[in-house]
């Protein structure tokens, strides 16, 4: 069976002060039945990796290089983030591919960077609300999915979410429906191509997840958590979604 995972991606948001609510998130979770993974900024992964202490809670980044060193100034490589305390790696967020015009194969080349440092790769996909539109979504999630996913992704070392660009912070939501059938559908292209090991890989839905629309989102086949932007900043709005998982 698959674990739920509550991962939470805080963007470029937060500073020290904040971690006085991931203390909050601790405290309101002890012993959670689900996984947590919350990813800040660079500059908070090793604060929030020590002030979580022994809590299960794991610490994430939001990106990382394709190469484990070297000239690539402003870059932070994977086994510098793994030592700052970080087990995952978010990879290819929408925002980093339009922002940094990074494709498929650059996202894979970063989730191969995780996986070598011994993290996990959050490898993010989603669909324009013009290829929605068009009715393009399941090809461009499918395109998506071949490219960015590495050959050695398991069910331990990758976790793939599924975030409409249109939906995120956009408080819009697709139906359960369409959630569904692409859950549905990139569920099959895991198990296609990875046999068991893509029937372990977690599938997170992302955008616009709140604790008004959390339950029943989570309730949708091969819906095994959510990555959450902006109501994972704050315990009040990040700790009913967990509770909804
Ligand atoms: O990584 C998280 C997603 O971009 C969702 O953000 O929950 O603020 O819509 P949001």
């Amino acid at each position: 069976m698959r674990r739920k995972l509550a991962a939470g991606n805080w963007k470029m948001n937060g500073a020290l002060s904040a971690m006085a609510e991931v203390q909050a998130i601790c405290d309101a979770h002890p012993a959670p039945g689900v996984d947590l993974l919350l990813c800040p900024p660079a500059t908070l992964i090793w604060p929030m990796a020590s002030m979580r202490g022994s809590h299960p809670m794991a610490v994430g980044a939001q990106d990382c290089h394709m190469a484990a060193k070297g000239a690539h100034t402003g870059d932070i490589a994977a086994p510098m983030l793994r030592e700052a305390g970080a087990t995952h790696a978010i990879v290819g967020h929408s925002e980093r591919r339009a922002d940094h015009g990074e494709t498929s194969a650059t996202v894979r080349a970063k989730a191969e960077a995780a996986h070598a440092a011994g993290m996990t790769a959050v490898v993010c996909i989603g669909e324009t609300l013009e290829d929605r539109e068009a009715g393009r979504t399941l090809d461009v999630v499918g395109t998506q999915i071949a490219a960015s996913a590495p050959d050695g992704a398991t069910a331990a070392n990758t976790v793939v979410a599924y975030e409409p660009v249109w939906a995120i912070g956009t408080g819009k939501v697709p139906t359960l429906r369409q959630i569904g059938e692409v859950h549905a559908f990139l569920r099959a292209k895991l198990v296609a191509r990875l046999d068991d090991e893509g029937t372990g890989i977690r599938l997170l839905y992302g955008g616009s997840v709140k604790a008004s629309n959390a339950a029943e989102i989570f309730a949708v086949d091969d819906v095994d958590g959510a990555l959450v932007g902006g109501a994972s900043l704050t315990c009040a709005d990040f700790s009913p979604i967990i509770s909804a998982l």
